[in-house]
C-alpha cells in the first residue's frame, strides 16, 4: 500500500537494524508494489520508501525470519553487454560466461587484467603480513639462492629468459643481476595474460636494466604454446641458453597444472632450463571468514562488480572453504539476492540465474606438498635437477629440465 507524508525509513537503516543486506528493503518495496507483501510505503518525488510504523516493522521482522521467501519469484535483472567494454576479448568473455554459468566461478587468472594489474603490484608491495607474506618469502628464497641455482649456467654467453606469468617482474631482478654479474648477455621476455601486468613488468625491468632487450607476449598460457618463440631465440647458438621461469606460486592457482606443465615441457628443448617457485602447504586449511588486505580484496572483486553484481554481495562475508578431496582452498563470495544476469555476447543473449545464497568461487588455491610437486613435474616429463626450500619448509624452488623421452 502506498501513501504520502509519513515518516519514512532509509533502506540502509533498515538493513543495519535488521541485519539484512541493503538490497533487501529495496526488494521488499518492489514486492509490495507487485502486491506480494503488505508494507506501507510513502512516495516522495516519485520514489517509494518504507514508512516507519509498527505495522511495517512487524512485517519486516517476519519477512526476515521467514528467509525472504517472496523474493526469489522476482529476480533483479542486470545486463552485461560485452560490446560495451574492451577489457576482455570475446574468447575471454565466453570463458567467463561459461565458468560462471556452469561452475559459479570467476576464473582467478582474469583478476590480473585491467585494474587488477595495479592492484597486484600494490598488494605485492604492501608488506609481509597475512596473505602476501607468502609472496615475499618466495622472492626472498629466489634472492638468497640465485647463485647456487644458476651454477650450471656459467658456460653460456647469452641467456634468454622467458618469464611465464611475469607479474611485476620484481623477483626476476635478482636473477638478471646475477647473470649480468657474470657478464652474461640477457634477453628478457615477459609472458602474461595481462597486458597491463606486462606494462608494469616492463617499466620495472627497464628501470633496473635500461639496455636489456625486452620482449613481450600477451597470452593465456593455458591455451598457448610458446614453443615457436623459444625455439627461435637460440637457433644454432650453442652459447645461448633458454631459461624459463614460472615463479610466485602461480601453479597453486591452476586447477589443471598438468596442462600448463606439459605445455611448457612441449615448448622446451632438452638443454633448456625451467625454474618454478611456490608455496608448499603454507596456507591454513580450515574453513573461515576471510579478511584479505584491501588490494587483494579489490582484485578478487572487481570482476563481479564490473559485471554489475556489486550491489548483490557483501565483501565482508568472503569466506574460505577447504575441500579435502581435491586439496584446494576455495574462496567464495555469497550472492544476497536473486539476480538474472544477462550476458550479451556477439549479439546473442545468455542469462545466468543466480539465486540468493549462491556461492561464487573467486579463488582456488591448491595445496601441494614438496613430494607432490616433484611427482607432478616428473609425471609431466620433467627431470628435477635441484630443489631448495626455505627453513620453514613453506616455499620451494625447483630447477628442472625436460626429461629425454626418446
Ligand atoms: C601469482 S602472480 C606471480 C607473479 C610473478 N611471477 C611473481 O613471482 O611475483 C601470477 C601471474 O601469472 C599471470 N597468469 C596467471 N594465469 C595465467 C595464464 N593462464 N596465462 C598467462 N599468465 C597468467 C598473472 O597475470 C600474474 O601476473
Amino acid at each position: 500500500m502506498a501513501t504520502k507524508n509519513n515518516k519514512t525509513l532509509r533502506n540502509s537503516d533498515i538493513s543495519k537494524t535488521l541485519g539484512v543486506s541493503k538490497q533487501t528493503p529495496a526488494n521488499w518495496i518492489k514486492q509490495t508494489l507487485n502486491g506480494n507483501i503488505d508494507l506501507i510505503l510513502s512516495t516522495i518525488k516519485g520514489k517509494n520508501y518504507i514508512v516507519d510504523s509498527n505495522h511495517n516493522w512487524t512485517i519486516m521482522n517476519s519477512l526476515k525470519n521467514k528467509g525472504y521467501k517472496y523474493i526469489s519469484s522476482d529476480p533483479v535483472e542486470i545486463t552485461f553487454d560485452s560490446s560495451e567494454q574492451n577489457v576482455f576479448s570475446n574468447q575471454q568473455i565466453i570463458q567467463l560466461y561459461s565458468s560462471l554459468s556452469s561452475k559459479r566461478e570467476i576464473p582467478y587468472k582474469f583478476t590480473y587484467l585491467s585494474e587488477g594489474a595495479e592492484l597486484w603490484d600494490l598488494h605485492y608491495g604492501y608488506g609481509s603480513q597475512g596473505d602476501n607474506a607468502f609472496i615475499k618469502k618466495d622472492a626472498e628464497l629466489i634472492n638468497n639462492n640465485v647463485v647456487p641455482l644458476l651454477g650450471r649456467i656459467d658456460d653460456y654467453e647469452n641467456v634468454n629468459i622467458f618469464d611465464i606469468g611475469c607479474g611485476n617482474a620484481q623477483p626476476v631482478i635478482s636473477i638478471i643481476n646475477a647473470l649480468k654479474a657474470r657478464n652474461i648477455e640477457v634477453t628478457y621476455t615477459a609472458i602474461d595474460i595481462s597486458k597491463e601486468m606486462i606494462d608494469i613488468a616492463k617499466s620495472n625491468v627497464l628501470e633496473s636494466f635500461p639496455d636489456i632487450k625486452f620482449e613481450q607476449i600477451v597470452t593465456d598460457i593455458d591455451f598457448f604454446n610458446i614453443s615457436e618463440n623459444i625455439f627461435k631465440s637460440n637457433l644454432n647458438d650453442s652459447k645461448s641458453l633458454n631459461l624459463l621461469l614460472y615463479l610466485g606460486g602461480t601453479f597453486s592457482n591452476q586447477s589443471d597444472e598438468s596442462r600448463t606443465y606439459s605445455n611448457l615441457r612441449d615448448s622446451m628443448a632438452e638443454d633448456d632450463l625451467l625454474i618454478i617457485s611456490g608455496g608448499i602447504n603454507d596456507f591454513p586449511t580450515q574453513n573461515n571468514v576471510y579478511k584479505p588486505n584491501k588490494y587483494h580484496l579489490d582484485r578478487t572483486l572487481w570482476i563481479p562488480r564490473f559485471l554489475g553484481l556489486g550491489d548483490y554481495f557483501d565483501p565482508e562475508t568472503i569466506f574460505n572453504e577447504y575441500d579435502p578431496i581435491n586439496k584446494v582452498i576455495n574462496r567464495f563470495v555469497e550472492i544476497n539476492a536473486d539476480v538474472a544476469l544477462k550476458f550479451v555476447i556477439l549479439n546473442s543473449e545468455k542469462i545466468i540465474n543466480l539465486k540468493r545464497g549462491d556461492k561464487i568461487l573467486i579463488l582456488e588455491y591448491y595445496i601441494h606438498t614438496l613430494t607432490e610437486v616433484i611427482s607432478s613435474l616428473e609425471k609431466n616429463g620433467f627431470l628435477p635437477r635441484q630443489v631448495i626450500t626455505n627453513k620453514e619448509g613453506e616455499n620451494a624452488l625447483f630447477l628442472v629440465q625436460p626429461r629425454n623421452l626418446a
